[in-house]
């Protein structure tokens, strides 16, 4: 099923992730074998990687939390192991990140595994309890809670790395995104022990006891970002930040509370070349804020048409999103419909990938998104052009 892999190209990676500042040089990006990618030159804004202007050879899309439980190979495969040690099991990992490739020819895999490995790496008691979600078995909530949080060595990150390095190694010329939970997101699982709605203990710990929270929040973005790092040095040729949760957040809370960690977090990969999206759901009031705290490309939900999202962010700003998941089980009229409109609303970004406005549903009919994939690679590229500067 898988290919054996090299283990001298996994310890190169994981000596290069400890080591140095640039992408290691048989890495698909720096070798060009994911260079000019139709992601790759969406996300660099219709820019070959020599900086030229390029038309990319296909629309790109991809969907998150494409790999999962809409696929019924993912059920079988996953039947008897839990979520996170399916996470850490590399030969596992890399299947599961290729089987939506294989299946419904996107543009990119994004490596299957979770915002919460870095706590479970790190020696934390965490679950992914099925149809709950993150569960911590001690909450983060005390200065002293905060203090005692373990250190992260980077030898950890050996099945990322060994995971990213079996699936790159499948992928060819689809570039593989890697991601990490965002410093808040990460910290709202730790302080609430559980999934929850309204984030009250984040929330109120930012106010109430700022030192604490900012402790909190920098182990968050230090744990993130060398996740994120892992993943890049070993292959990936993009990186996602995921706030899914920050819209919960004010804006003025964001900006004094929050955007410095996520900061901190893109920092840990900023300046090796490969793109860096920053998404988030329920964020239209701060798009902006979400933009400098360091992404090249902003994921937009459902909610923020694209022509919106555009005028509040420039037209230089790359585009990721936003098919809504509702309209994945409306009747195909609808839903192309709604395609074609993301399509033309994006068509003001200086660059567009399409996506969904948050994951994929459970419930979706893979046949479906095989369905919309071929929808958006058969409206030409070409038609992109005359609408941007
Ligand atoms: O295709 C992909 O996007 C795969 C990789 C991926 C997963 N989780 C796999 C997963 C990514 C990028 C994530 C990120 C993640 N994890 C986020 C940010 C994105 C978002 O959805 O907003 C968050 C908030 C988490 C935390 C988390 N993990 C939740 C809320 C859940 C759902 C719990 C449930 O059962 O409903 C998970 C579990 C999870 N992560 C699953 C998958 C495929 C489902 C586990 C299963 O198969 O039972």
């Amino acid at each position: 099923m898988t290919a054996p892999v090299r283990t001298s190209a996994v310890r190169r990676a994981q000596a290069q992730a400890q080591a140095g500042d640039v992408l290691p040089a048989d890495h698909p990006l720096t070798s060009g074998v994911t260079a000019e990618s139709p992601l790759l030159v969406e996300y660099r804004g219709g820019r070959d990687a020599a900086g030229d202007p390029a038309r990319p050879g296909r629309r790109p899309v991809w969907f998150m939390r494409q790999a999962g439980r809409s696929l019924p190979e993912y059920r079988a495969l996953r039947e008897g192991t839990s979520m996170l040690d399916a996470c850490l099991d590399p030969e596992m990992a890399a299947e599961i990140t290729l089987q939506p490739v294989r299946r419904h020819d996107v543009d990119a895999a994004i490596f299957f595994s979770d915002i919460v490995i870095p706590l479970r790496l790190a020696g934390i008691d965490v679950e992914i309890v099925p149809n709950v979600g993150p569960v911590l078995a001690h909450p983060v909530r005390t200065r002293a809670d905060v203090e005692a949080l373990p250190q992260l060595d980077d030898d950890a990150f050996a099945p990322i790395t060994e995971a990213v390095a079996r699936t790159v190694e499948q992928l060819g010329s689809t570039p593989l995104i890697g991601f990490a939970g965002a410093p808040f997101t990460l910290a709202a699982y730790m302080v609430e022990g559980r999934p929850s709605r309204d984030h009250l203990g984040p929330r109120t710990m930012m106010h109430a006891d700022p030192e604490t929270w900012d402790a909190l929040a920098s182990w968050a973005a230090d744990v993130s970002g060398r996740f994120m790092r892992a993943q890049l040095m070993a292959g990936a040729s993009a990186a996602q930040l995921f706030d899914s949760w920050a819209g919960s957040l004010g804006r003025d809370d964001y900006a004094a509370h929050v955007q410095k960690h996520s900061a901190a977090a893109f920092s840990h990969v900023a300046g090796l070349g490969a793109p860096l999206i920053h998404f988030g759901t329920g964020t239209g009031e701060i798009l902006d804020l979400m933009k400098e705290a360091g992404a090249d490309v902003v994921g937009i939900d459902y909610r923020v048409n694209l022509a919106e999202a555009t005028r509040r962010l420039g037209a230089q700003t790359p585009l990721q999103g936003n098919i809504d998941p509702a309209l994945l089980t409306a009747d195909w009229d609808v839903l192309e419909a709604h395609v074609r409109d993301v399509v033309a609303a994006g068509s003001g970004a200086a660059g567009h990938v399409l996506n969904l406005g948050h994951g994929v549903p459970p419930s979706t009919d893979p046949e479906v998104l095989t369905r919309v994939v071929s929808l958006i690679h058969s409206i030409s590229p070409a038609e992109i052009e005359p609408t941007r500067a």
